[in-house]
Parts: C-alpha cells; sequence; structure tokens
C-alpha cells in the first residue's frame, strides 16, 4: 500500500507574538515543521504533502529542498478541512496526519500506527494527561472501544474528567478519508471543520479504532508558545546528549550541551560545558573541547584540541593539533598536524603545516604555510588590496618576527628569517633575512620638553 502523510501546517500560532510563522521557529537550527518533514521523509514509501496558509511563502521556502508538495488552505476552517485540502493529492493507500507544530514524534511510533491500518481499522495515537484542558477527550464503551473524540469546548463535565487525549495524530485508508471528510459539519462550539469528528464516523462505520501511546509524551507535545518551545528544545537536546553519551562522549554538563545539526563522533571524546556544535561536525577519538565553544561544519582529528571560547566554521584541525583559548578559524582553515594556533589568532582560507605555531594576536588569510614555521605575535596577512585578495605563501621552517605585515601577493622561502617589525613587500629567498623596517636612532642624554608656565 501506498502511504500519504499530511502535514498541517497552516495555522497562526497567535501565542507566539511573532512575526515569524509558528512552523518556522527553530528547534535545534531547524524549523518546528522541517523536524516532522523529515521524519515524514524517513517512512516507507512516503509521500509527503504540507497543508500551508499563514506565512504559506515562507513556509515553502523554507522547505523548498525537501521532497514535499504544497496544499493551501487559504482560510483556516479547521483540522478537518484542512486535511480536505490535500485529499485530492492523495494516493489509495494509507494516508498518516501529521502536525506541523508537533515536531519530535518518532519514526518508530508512526510505523507502530501504520501497521494496524486497513479497511476494517484505523489508528489513533493517544496520551494520557494530568491536565488535559484544551484537549479532545477519546471516549470509550463500556468494552472500552474508542467510539468518539470530543473538543474541550464541545466537552460535557463528564467527558471533561476523561484524561486520555487526543494527540491529533491518527492513520486510516484514503477510501475511508474519502468517505469521512465530506461528511463533517461546522456545528460545533468553534464552528471549524474538526477532523476528530472522523472517529465516531469510523465507529458508526464498524472501522474499529486502534489507539495506541506514544514510548514518550514529549513526542506528541505541540508548540503553542516560547515557553513550549524552550522546553521542548531541551528535551531534544537530552535526548542527543544522551545519545553522544552512550557513542563513549564525556559531557561535562549534558544540560549544558547544544547540538543543532549533526555530528558524527569517535571514542573518549571530552565536551565542557556551554559548547555549541552547529551543522555537520565530525569529531575524532580523543578530541577534547573546552567551554564556551562554537564549532560549526567542521572536522576535528585525532587528539584535536579546542581550548575555551574559541569559534571554528569550515574548520578543519589535524590530529593532535590546538587551538585557543580565543581562537577563530574561520571557512577554509586547514591545520595540519600538531599545529598550534593561540589567543587571538584569526584564520581564513590558510593551510597551516605540520607543527606551524602561530601563538598570538594574529591574522592569516589567503595563506600557505609549511611545517615547522613559527608565525610571530601579531603577524599579519595584508591580503586585501581593497579590491582584491591575494595569497602569502610561506615555505617551511620559516621565522616570522613579531608585529610582521606580510603584503600579499608574497613568497617568503623554506628557512628565511623576517625580522620582528618587518613590513614585506617582495620575495624572500630560502634562507635569507629580511630586515624591513627604519633604524633605530639613538640621542644620548635626550631632554623631554617641559611645560610653558601659565601667563
Ligand atoms: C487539535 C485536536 C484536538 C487535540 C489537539 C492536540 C481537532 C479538532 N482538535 O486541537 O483533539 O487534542 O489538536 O494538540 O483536530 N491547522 C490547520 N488548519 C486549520 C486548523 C488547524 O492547518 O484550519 C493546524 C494548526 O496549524 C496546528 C494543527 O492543525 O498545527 C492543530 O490545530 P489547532 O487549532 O492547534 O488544534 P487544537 O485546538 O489544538
Ligand atoms: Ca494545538
Amino acid at each position: 500500500m501506498t502511504l500519504d502523510v499530511v502535514i498541517l501546517a497552516a495555522g497562526q500560532g497567535t501565542r507566539m507574538r511573532s512575526r515569524t510563522p509558528k512552523v518556522l521557529h527553530p528547534l535545534a537550527g531547524r524549523a518546528l515543521v522541517r523536524h516532522v518533514v523529515d521524519t515524514a521523509a524517513g517512512l516507507d514509501e512516503a509521500s509527503v504533502h504540507v497543508v500551508v496558509g499563514h506565512g504559506a511563502g515562507a513556509v515553502r521556502t523554507s522547505l523548498a529542498e525537501c521532497p514535499v508538495d504544497f496544499c493551501e488552505q487559504t482560510e483556516q476552517k479547521g483540522t478537518g478541512h484542512a486535511v480536505a485540502q490535500a485529499l485530492p493529492s492523495v494516493g489509495e493507500g494509507k494516508v498518516l496526519v501529521l502536525y506541523g507544530d508537533v515536531p519530535l514524534i518518532q519514526a518508530k511510533t508512526l510505523e507502530g500506527l501504520l501497521a494496524g491500518v486497513d479497511e476494517q481499522h484505523m489508528a489513533l495515537l493517544t496520551v494520557t494527561l494530568d491536565d488535559p484542558a484544551g484537549y479532545g477527550r477519546i471516549v470509550r464503551s463500556d468494552k472500552g472501544a474508542v467510539t468518539a473524540i470530543v473538543e474541550h469546548k464541545d466537552a460535557d463535565a463528564g467527558q471533561r474528567a476523561i484524561r486520555e487525549c487526543n494527540t491529533g495524530i491518527m492513520a486510516m485508508t484514503a477510501s475511508q478519508l474519502r468517505r469521512w471528510l465530506p461528511e463533517l459539519s461546522a456545528e460545533n462550539a468553534q464552528g471549524e471543520y474538526y477532523l476528530t469528528d472522523v472517529i465516531a464516523m469510523a465507529a458508526a462505520d464498524g472501522v474499529e479504532v486502534l489507539a495506541a501511546q506514544p514510548t514518550s509524551p514529549v513526542e506528541v507535545e505541540g508548540v503553542n508558545d516560547r515557553r513550549q518551545l524552550a522546553a521542548l528544545e531541551r528535551a531534544y537536546q537530552r535526548r542527543q546528549a544522551e545519545h553522544l553519551m552512550s557513542a563513549g562522549v564525556t559531557l561535562a554538563d549534558p544540560a549544558r550541551f547544544d547540538l543543532r545539526g549533526e555530528v558524527t563522533v569517535g571514542r573518549d571524546i571530552q565536551i565542557d560545558v556551554n559548547v555549541i556544535l552547529e551543522g555537520h561536525v565530525t569529531l575524532e577519538d580523543d578530541v577534547v573541547i573546552g567551554p564556551n565553544c562554537v564549532i560549526r561544519d567542521s572536522v576535528l582529528r585525532r587528539g584535536a584540541v579546542v581550548k575555551a571560547n574559541s569559534h571554528l566554521e569550515g574548520a578543519e584541525m589535524g590530529e593532535e593539533s590546538d587551538c585557543g583559548p580565543f581562537a577563530r578559524l574561520r571557512p577554509g582553515t586547514r591545520l595540519g598536524q600538531k599545529a598550534h594556533v593561540g589567543n587571538f589568532v584569526e584564520t581564513k582560507n590558510a593551510t597551516l603545516g605540520e607543527g606551524v605555531k602561530a601563538g598570538h594576536l594574529s591574522y592569516l588569510g589567503d595563506a600557505e604555510i609549511g611545517r615547522d614555521t613559527n608565525v610571530g605575535a601579531g603577524t599579519i596577512t595584508c591580503n586585501y588590496d581593497g579590491a582584491n585578495k591575494h595569497r602569502t605563501r610561506i615555505g617551511e621552517n620559516v621565522f616570522v618576527g613579531s608585529n610582521s605585515a606580510l603584503v600579499a601577493p608574497v613568497t617568503v622561502g623554506n628557512g628565511a628569517t623576517i625580522a620582528a617589525g618587518s613590513t614585506i613587500t617582495r620575495e624572500v629567498a630560502d634562507d635569507e633575512l629580511a630586515i624591513a623596517r627604519s633604524r633605530q636612532v639613538t640621542k644620548p642624554g635626550w631632554q623631554r620638553p617641559v611645560k610653558t608656565p601659565k601667563g
């Protein structure tokens, strides 16, 4: 049987008090609805349809790279009406309804739900809550069969006492849905076409409603305001932190770790507090990351060490290399094995060979630096002439004295020495010493100026 997943994402989300459509608020760096789309797309042979309305343009744009199609719900007349907008795009197999603002639903739960669906059975995900206010309540017969869902606003006191609630997530066959949806009416407390009314129709049709529960209640929690968004963010981060710890990573404090993307990890990695990993990050065995570091789209080879307060983006650190504290490795940075980048050093499009040391206060941009070269404090590659970028090539085993400016394009040969304070504008050949600074002048017994008396 084919599977069509319909994701409802047309609502406004007033309680977010935001100009951004609710489903586009990020959780772990990814839009809420994107989490749902990614989970849905991972189901076997699923075609995914997203019902958009409020902020439709923005939602479409944010999902542009996803294999989904969109159905427009221009007026929000209820969840049943929303599903009806997708009905023409749905095939002849099973249909699964998900919510764009319920981001943590797990594929395993959905697979369990779908397994029982056929022409005699539909499936419904329910959750038992201590405080069920606001939710649709699951009405069961004396024998325990699910016979209806009553929305909170339509429920009487007896029904409001029911603690088993509708999560909104359900699955049925396309033919059941085509039979039931046209029958919905908006004669209820909210004047909406409730999808939940199909449950009573199923019961009347002799279709059994299989009710299942999620493994964890957080899977079915929705985001209606920013408090709930923050709570789900923490729940999600906790889950990721636990996976990493199971994989052999030491986290100084799992509550102070954030992964906004994907990380591939080796063994015996140590991550201190307040570290944020973004995009695609690879951490090989024995990597150590100090506190307050942000690492985005980077690869850290075995034994690399990132010291406190460093910022990495698009960088590759070689085996046993280290950087920081307060290092900034920008895109195109490659540190060779055992290379060392110290505090307040910024690198960009720069390759530092094995054993290179750049310990303090430097800018190394559009540069190639050969192995074992020492870059003195305050060295700057002047790579930009105001219009174009130029490269600086420094050979192996070079000694660049402190506070040197290398005006690119420029080449420094192997074994060369640059005297401190030099401004290098021309090639320095192998093993040469270049001194490019004014000579020191000394005046013995120099008398400093004295203040002229007033008046
Ligand atoms: C719905 C259920 C309720 C359940 C609850 C779980 C109905 C009638 N009620 O209530 O039983 O306990 O979810 O959270 O289904 N949406 C659209 N178009 C619309 C209306 C809604 O796309 O016309 C989307 C919303 O953006 C949202 C989702 O559907 O993502 C749920 O809508 P919402 O209005 O929040 O439903 P609830 O009142 O919470
Ligand atoms: Ca809701």
